[in-house]
C-alpha cells in the first residue's frame, strides 16, 4: 500500500513508493470481457466517491476509479438535493480530487443544467471540467435522452460514464428516491436505457437503484461495465459515497454498508477536546514553545 506525504508549496501528493501509471478509460473497459452468451468482469471494479484531495489521497491506492459526486451538494454543501449543484463547486473539487491521487481514474459529475439543453452545452461544460480539474471522464445522467449527447462527447475525445436507473438529477420528475424497475414498464425502460448508453459509447455506467434480477440482467448482457449502487453484486462493480460508508451520517439509506461509524468517533474526539480545553488540560509542554535555552 503507498502512503503520501505532501509538498506543501504545491499541494501535489508524493507517494512512496510511486505507482505505475493511472487508469483510464479504455483499461476500465477493456475489463469486462465476452465470456459464454454474456460478458464479465474480472477483479470487479471498485469506485469511491471523493470530493477533497486528503480523502482522495486516501482511497486513491484501493480505488480504480474515485468519482467527484454531485452528492457534494449534499455531503459537503448541505445542500437538499444534486439541483443547486454549480460548475463551479464541481471544477474546484474535482481538481482538488486530481492532485490528490495517482492511480485511480478521477471523474467528474456533470451538474444538473451544464449539459442537457444539447450537445454542444454538454461539450462546452465538460471540457471545461477537463480544462479545469485535469479529470480523466466525466458522467452524466441519462438513458434514450442523453444517447445523442454521449455519442457526441465521445466522438470529441471526452470519456463519458453513463448513469440510468434512479438518476437523482430527475427526483422532480421521479417524485423520490426510491428503487427502479419493479413494474414490466418501468424495467424495459431501464433497460432500453442501458443498451443506448452503451451503443452511445460510454466506456462504463452506473447502475442505481434498480432491482437486483434486473440490474444482474443488464449487467450479464452490456457491453461496457456495470458500476452498482443499490443494485446487484452480479454487476461488473460498486460505488458508493464514501461519507456513507464510513458511517459520517446518521442515516444509512438500505443499499450502503457501514464500514466505520466515522460520526461518533469524531463526535467523542470533539468532546474529549472540548472538555481539556476547559479544563486547560490541553495544551500540555509536549504542545507548547519553549524559548531557546
Ligand atoms: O453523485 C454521486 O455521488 C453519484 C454516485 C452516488 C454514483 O452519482
Amino acid at each position: 500500500m503507498s502512503t503520501f506525504t505532501i509538498d506543501t508549496s504545491t499541494s501535489r501528493a508524493t507517494p512512496s513508493p510511486v505507482p505505475g501509471k493511472r487508469m483510464t478509460a479504455p483499461s476500465i473497459r477493456a475489463r469486462k470481457v465476452p465470456e459464454g452468451d454474456g460478458f464479465k468482469t474480472e477483479p470487479p471494479i471498485v469506485m469511491l466517491t471523493a470530493y477533497t484531495m486528503r480523502m482522495a489521497q486516501l482511497l486513491d491506492p484501493h480505488c480504480d476509479m474515485l468519482l467527484v459526486g454531485d452528492s457534494l451538494g449534499q455531503v459537503i454543501y448541505g445542500l437538499p438535493s444534486t439541483i443547486p449543484v454549480t460548475m463551479e463547486m464541481m471544477c474546484a473539487h474535482g481538481a482538488a480530487v486530481v492532485r490528490g491521487s495517482w492511480h485511480a481514474l478521477v471523474a467528474v459529475d456533470m451538474p444538473f443544467g451544464s449539459y442537457e439543453a444539447s450537445p454542444e452545452q454538454a461539450f462546452a461544460s465538460a471540457s471545461r471540467i477537463m480544462k479545469e480539474t485535469g479529470c480523466a471522464a466525466v458522467k452524466l445522467e441519462g438513458g434514450e435522452a442523453m444517447a445523442p449527447t454521449i455519442a457526441f462527447l465521445t466522438r470529441r475525445g471526452i470519456p463519458v460514464i453513463g448513469h440510468v436507473g434512479l438518476t437523482p438529477q430527475a427526483v422532480n420528475i421521479l417524485g423520490g428516491y426510491g428503487a427502479r424497475g419493479r413494474g414490466d414498464e418501468e424495467a424495459e425502460k431501464i433497460r432500453i436505457d442501458a443498451r443506448m448508453v452503451d451503443d452511445a459509447g460510454a466506456f462504463c455506467m452506473v447502475l442505481e437503484g434498480v432491482v437486483d434480477t434486473l440490474a444482474s440482467e443488464i449487467a450479464r448482457s452490456i457491453g461496457c461495465p456495470i458500476i452498482g449502487i443499490g443494485a446487484s453484486a452480479d454487476c461488473d462493480g460498486q460505488v458508493l459515497v464514501t461519507e456513507d460508508m464510513l458511517g459520517l451520517f446518521e442515516r444509512t439509506p438500505r443499499f450502503v454498508k457501514r464500514y466505520d461509524d466515522l460520526a461518533a468517533r469524531i463526535g467523542e474526539a470533539a468532546r474529549i477536546y472540548a472538555e481539556e480545553v476547559r479544563s486547560r488540560s490541553f495544551p500540555t509542554a509536549e504542545q507548547t514553545y519553549r524559548p531557546k535555552s
